[in-house]
């Protein structure tokens, strides 16, 4: 397949950022890449589930494809480099296959260091009728060396206790917290207040989110960006080889750091394009990475228990 490569140019650019949209086949293109640019390859790549971008074949010769493709990601990450792979399940016949499981030996493999297999947690999905419904996904992320790229202090959160102190021992009666905020550990749950729970939960990008475009499954551009600023400095090369419609990219520029996407669907390329221009004139609709997910309050409509499901007696609602 020949393959066509576009640069968007944009007349202004607030941002410190070199950015490149690649239109074509991700190895084809990485192989055109020099070795150890980038600090950081992020990227949710095809699960193989028959997406609209994607033809369904065996989970073997699904990873062997992939597996070649990873190859050329550790070529093209630097020594202080990372590489975050953001994915769900397989599913075949109902059963169901959790590709982060079957994609860790093939890193390992290569040598890469697991520093985090994060959960990111979301509270919306499909409801399952034959098993627990589905709400998480995982991002396994691996330093390339054990020299690598990270900036715990830029992503840190507020404790919930700032004001805890050491009971025994030397620093007895001392403030036992950090004042920059406590470690936002493993499990993403960007609550309500974030600040006071601890947890970060990142919304799946469904119809209601702002960030919502026609790929069917875009990852939202706040959980790109706590990996962006953990893992890379101003300056650095992002890239995402999968990128759809751009959330990487514009969670990179965002952030002052160079990216190159790569994308063989035109129409998702077209939408990034458009994603792209949007934040330049500051017109982008973009969860922003504090803001509290909606709860509803108790008197909301939604709620309430319904009057017409009062009578029943389940395990559910009305226990
Ligand atoms: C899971 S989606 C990524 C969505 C992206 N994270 C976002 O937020 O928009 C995977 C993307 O990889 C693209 N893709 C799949 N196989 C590809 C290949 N061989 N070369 C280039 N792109 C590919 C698909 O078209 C799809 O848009």
């Amino acid at each position: 397949m020949k393959v066509k490569e576009m640069t968007f140019e944009f007349p202004e650019k607030p941002y410190k950022a070199d950015y490149k949209i690649i239109l074509g086949e991700t190895l084809e293109n990485l192989h055109k890449i020099e070795d150890e640019k980038f600090d950081l390859v992020i990227t949710s790549p095809p699960y193989n589930v028959g997406k609209e971008y994607e033809t369904k074949k065996s989970i073997e010769s699904y990873l062997l494809e992939q597996e070649r493709v990873i190859e050329e990601l550790i070529r093209v990450t630097s020594s202080k480099g990372n590489i975050c792979w953001q994915v769900g399940n397989y599913v075949e016949k109902g059963e169901i296959f959790p590709l982060d499981i079957f994609y860790y030996p093939i890193f390992k493999k290569h040598n890469l260091k697991l520093r985090n297999r994060i959960v990111w947690h979301f509270g919306h999905g499909l409801h399952a009728s034959n098993r627990f419904s589905g709400r998480y996904e995982t991002i396994l992320w691996f330093s390339k060396t054990n020299d690598y790229i990270f900036n715990l202090d830029d992503v840190r959160v507020p404790s919930q206790y700032p004001g805890k102190r050491h009971f025994k021992g030397l620093k007895k009666g001392e403030l036992s917290g950090n004042p920059k905020g406590k470690n936002p550990a493993d499990v993403w749950e960007i609550l309500i207040k974030d600040w006071e729970n601890e947890l970060w939960d990142i919304p799946n990008v469904k119809s209601n989110h702002p960030e919502k475009t026609e790929h069917p499954c875009q990852y939202p551009i706040e959980l790109v960006e706590r990996c962006v600023l953990a893992l890379t400095n101003e300056g650095s090369w992002v890239l995402d080889p999968f990128a759809g419609v751009g959330s990487t990219m514009i969670a990179s520029i965002k952030n002052n750091r160079n990216v190159i996407g790569i994308e063989k669907e035109k129409k998702y390329v077209d939408i990034t394009k458009q994603r792209i221009d949007k934040l330049f004139k500051g017109k982008l609709k973009i969860r922003p990475i504090t803001q509290p997910i909606h709860k509803p309050s108790p008197n909301d409509k939604v709620a309430i228990f319904p009057q017409e499901w009062l009578s029943l007696k389940f395990n559910g609602n009305n226990k």
